[in-house]
Formats: structure tokens, C-alpha cells, sequence
């Protein structure tokens, strides 16, 4: 396959919070990686900014620490390395205070994009924001980068929203959640919108039912404390799985971009029906030989779940009467996360009874092995009569693209690299995540009046036995993991 990477303008980026955990593993080594595919023009410029006092030398020897710690070797090279060192600096800043900021203003450049990354608690977004302007740092058309969680409730959300618009148009805000940018999540536009083979099925006429799973297989490991506080529906549902929802349920929009997309998948969180409780299954895990959920976040009496699965009414034409079930846990069997239309069985079978029962199944893998895969019926070959069978037309892409084409870039390299060129589409407007964290809200304060307890469930396992029940009761099951 031909490498078609597209350059970038020249320009300044600024990581506050260059010395966390979320630009060690991911931010920096994805720069890096782009950088090598050559997609960094040679006057690119990366500025770390932390509260640590340390020189340019310090972080760039930080930068190819987290290089070789966080790339696999097939993936990282000392040629590469040295070269994209050069391309970055350090800045010493106070994000509440005013030491740093005349520097971090010097080290700028008035003739190229313009990107600030608040890789940062969202308490210091206001400070940081704040201080951009009243140093005479950010332009008019500077880019902010902001992390997922935006904000643990409706009213958050909203006080986060303003903090950001005092100081940002929202053109210029670019609100991250990572599972946008996975290759497959793209490709399942292109799917839908690319081929006329399926948008017509599309609809509460054609399909039965949508399952969306995203099963992890680690812990909460070392964010107990962090993901204690929030719990699968404020850490998965509220975003990723809504971002995955809205993708696969709404209207075709008139172009591919920003505002005609955005608008699209906002109709669609506004016309999700409330949640009854009987459709909602809350999850702990428990450990065997291995530290269970209570454990891993150092409290007994925690009644946070890590594991939710819920089904969702759509309430528009489209799609009345087709359920969309949302699952999503940590410490499961596999690490798998798919989106899976299944459509409506034949409505008359002309060959014998077991015939009829069967439907075509359209599954759209996020990871591993990124591909689209759809099962039809066909004729079992050979003599024995019209056996009928189902066989996967698949398309793994790297078996169809090549080894290249398993190579997908990380999905922070990707969005970086939108936020550079001033690409919006694959990035949440505050309108969209109030509108999720609005029917969010009602559910997770129903469990708090009830004090509701999640099931157990054991880990490496798939889930509790109530959410099986849960498909069970409408004579449904979940796919595999
Ligand atoms: C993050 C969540 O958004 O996604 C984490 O906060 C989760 O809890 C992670 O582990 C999963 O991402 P990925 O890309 O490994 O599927």
C-alpha cells in the first residue's frame, strides 16, 4: 500500500502537563511517530510546559525516555529520535502563578499554527486559559486541546464550557476522546455513507437489534482513585460509547464536517429515551488469584461498577423498536471493542425450518485486528441438498491492505494532527457532551438515591450473569469475546 501522508502546516504546540502520564505514553511518543512518517514539517516546534524547573536537554532526554519505553522497538529508531529532539524545547511555567509565562510567550512564533494542550487537571483550565490571554500568548485563531472526562456531570460540564468560552471561540476548542480517532471508527463512516449497499437497510425495518462493546482486559490498575470517583458509565459510557452510538444511529449528514456531523450526532444523544433500572446492569470485579475491583481502588465500601451493560431506545423514526445495547467492563476475558449491526431474520424461509431463523450480521472491529466482517447465508457446498450455511465476507484490513495497512496510526497521532490542520470533525462541541451528560445524569443519580450495588462478576470472565439475562429476556445474546 502507498503511504499517503499529508504534511502540516509549520507550528508551535504547547503541552502543558508535558511531564504527566498522559504525555508520556501517549502524547509525545504519537508526535514522535508522525514526525518519522514525515508528516511534521521541518519547522515544527514542541514545547513542553510543567511546573518542573529543568532545561530543554532534560525534557528532550524525558521525551526519548518515554519513546523507548512506551514504542515498540519495530517502531522507534535513534536516527528518528535525534532528529525529533531537535524539534522540541521546554518552558518552566506556573499554571496559577506568573512564573514562566514572558518565556513561554518568547519561545513563540507569530507566523505558524498555533496549539495549546491542556494535558492538565480540568481544575487548572481556567488558569491556563486565563493566562494565555492576559500574557498576550494565544492568538485569535490558537488551537486548545482539552482531555476526556469533560467535567463528571451535567453541571460541570457546563461550568467548564463557560471557564473555556470566556476566553475561546468554540472553533477554536478541540474536546478529545481518543476513540474518534481509531482507525475503524472513521472507516465505519465510510461504510455506512460510501456504499448504497447499506444505508437503505439502515433503519428499525432492517435491523433487529446493534450491540456496541468495548471489553477491556486490565484493571483500574493505578487510576483506582481517579476511576473510583467515576466508574464505567462517567469513564465509557457518557463518551466513548455515546461517541460510537451517535456515529452508528444518526441521519446521514450533508457534508463531512464538523459543524453537519456534530449536528448529526447530537440529534441523536437528544432522542435517547431515559433508562429504566431493569435495563441497566452494574458490575464489580472480583479477583480469583488476582487483586479484585475493591482492592484496586483501596475501598471496601465502594459502590462504583466497572462494568455496565444497558439497553438504549432511539427515540426517532428511524430507529423505534430497534434496541442498542451498550456493554463495557474491565478485567474481561479479551480486549475487544466492536460495533455489531444485526440485521432482521428473512421474514419466510423457502428451504426447510432452520433455514429461516438466519440473519446477516454486520461487525465493524475497533481493535484488535481492525476490519469489517459480514456474515451472509450461503449454500453449504457439496451434494447433501440446499444446506444453508453462514460464511464471513471479511475484510481484515491487513490482510486486504497489507502489513502497512495494520499499522494504523495511534489515535492520538491522528487527532494531534487534525488539531494542527484545524479539523473539528472528530472532536466532541460542548453542545454534544452537555447533551450526554444530561441523560447521563438522571441514571447515575437514581443509583446514588438507591445506593445501588453493582453484581460481582469474576474477572477474565464476561461479565455478570444478569447482563446475559438481560439479552436473554429478549430472546437475544451477546457476541462473543
Ligand atoms: C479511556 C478510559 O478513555 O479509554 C480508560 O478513561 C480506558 O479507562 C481507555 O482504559 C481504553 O482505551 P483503549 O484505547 O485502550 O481501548
Amino acid at each position: 500500500m502507498v503511504s499517503r501522508v499529508i504534511p502540516v502546516d509549520p507550528f508551535d504546540l504547547v503541552i502543558f502537563g508535558a511531564t504527566g502520564d498522559l504525555a508520556r505514553r501517549k502524547i509525545l511518543p504519537g508526535l514522535y511517530r508522525r514526525f518519522c512518517d514525515g508528516q511534521m514539517p521541518p519547522e515544527a516546534r514542541i514545547i513542553g510546559a510543567a511546573r518542573t524547573e529543568q532545561d530543554s536537554a532534560a525534557f528532550a532526554a524525558q521525551v526519548a525516555e518515554a519513546v523507548e519505553t512506551f514504542l515498540p522497538p519495530g517502531k522507534r529508531d535513534a536516527e528518528g529520535l535525534r532528529a525529533f529532539q531537535e524539534r522540541l524545547s521546554y518552558v518552566a511555567v506556573d499554571a496559577t502563578g506568573e512564573a514562566g509565562w514572558t518565556e513561554l510567550k518568547e519561545a513563540m512564533r507569530d507566523d505558524v499554527v498555533q496549539a495549546f494542550y491542556f494535558s492538565v487537571a480540568p481544575s487548572l483550565f481556567g488558569a491556563l486559559a486565563e493566562r494565555l490571554h492576559k500574557f498576550g500568548i494565544a492568538r485569535s485563531d490558537a488551537r486548545i486541546v482539552v482531555e476526556k472526562p469533560f467535567g463528571r456531570d451535567l453541571k460541570s460540564a457546563r461550568e467548564l464550557n463557560a471557564t473555556l468560552a470566556a476566553h475561546f471561540d468554540e472553533t477554536q476548542i478541540y474536546r478529545i476522546d481518543h476513540y474518534l480517532g481509531k482507525e475503524t471508527v472513521q472507516n465505519l463512516m465510510a461504510v455506512r455513507f460510501g456504499n448504497t449497499l447499506f444505508e437503505p437497510l439502515w433503519n428499525a425495518q432492517y435491523v433487529d437489534h446493534v450491540q456496541i462493546t468495548v471489553a477491556e482486559e486490565v484493571g483500574v490498575g493505578g487510576r483506582g482513585a481517579y476511576y473510583d470517583r467515576s466508574g464505567a458509565m462517567r469513564d465509557m459510557v457518557q463518551n466513548p460509547l455515546m461517541q460510537l452510538l451517535c456515529l452508528t444511529a444518526m441521519e446521514p449528514p450533508a457534508h463531512f464536517e464538523p459543524s453537519a456531523v456534530r449536528d448529526e450526532k447530537l440529534k441523536v444523544i437528544r432522542a435517547l429515551d431515559p433508562v429504566a433500572p431493569e435495563h441497566i446492569v452494574r458490575g464489580q470485579y472480583r479477583g480469583g488469584a488476582d487483586p479484585s475491583y475493591l482492592e484496586d481502588v483501596e475501598n471496601d465500601e465502594s459502590l462504583t461498577e466497572s462494568f455496565i451493560a444497558m439497553k438504549l431506545h432511539i427515540a426517532n423514526w428511524r430507529w423505534n423498536g430497534t434496541p442498542f445495547y451498550l456493554r463495557t467492563g474491565k478485567r474481561m476475558k479479551a480486549r475487544k471493542s466492536e460495533i455489531v449491526v444485526h440485521f432482521k431474520k428473512t421474514p419466510h424461509s423457502i428451504f426447510d425450518a432452520d433455514a429461516g431463523s438466519r440473519s446477516n450480521v454486520l461487525s465493524i472491529r475497533l481493535q484488535p485486528d481492525e476490519g469489517i466482517d459480514l456474515r451472509v447465508t450461503i449454500k453449504e457446498p457439496g451434494p447433501g441438498g440446499m444446506r444453508l450455511i453462514d460464511v464471513p465476507l471479511d475484510m481484515s484490513f491487513a490482510d486486504a491492505l497489507g502489513p502497512e495497512a495494520a499499522d494504523v496510526p495511534d489515535a492520538y497521532e491522528r487527532l494531534i494532527m487534525d488539531v494542527i490542520r484545524g479539523n473539528q470533525t472528530l472532536f466532541m462541541r460542548g453542545d454534544e457532551v452537555e447533551a450526554a451528560w444530561a441523560w447521563t445524569d438522571p441514571i447515575i443519580q437514581d443509583w446514588q438515591r438507591r445506593a445501588d450495588r453493582p453484581v460481582p462478576y469474576a474477572a477474565g470472565g464476561t461479565g455478570p450473569e444478569e447482563a446475559a439475562i438481560l439479552m436473554h429476556r429478549d430472546d437475544r445474546r451477546w457476541r462473543e469475546i
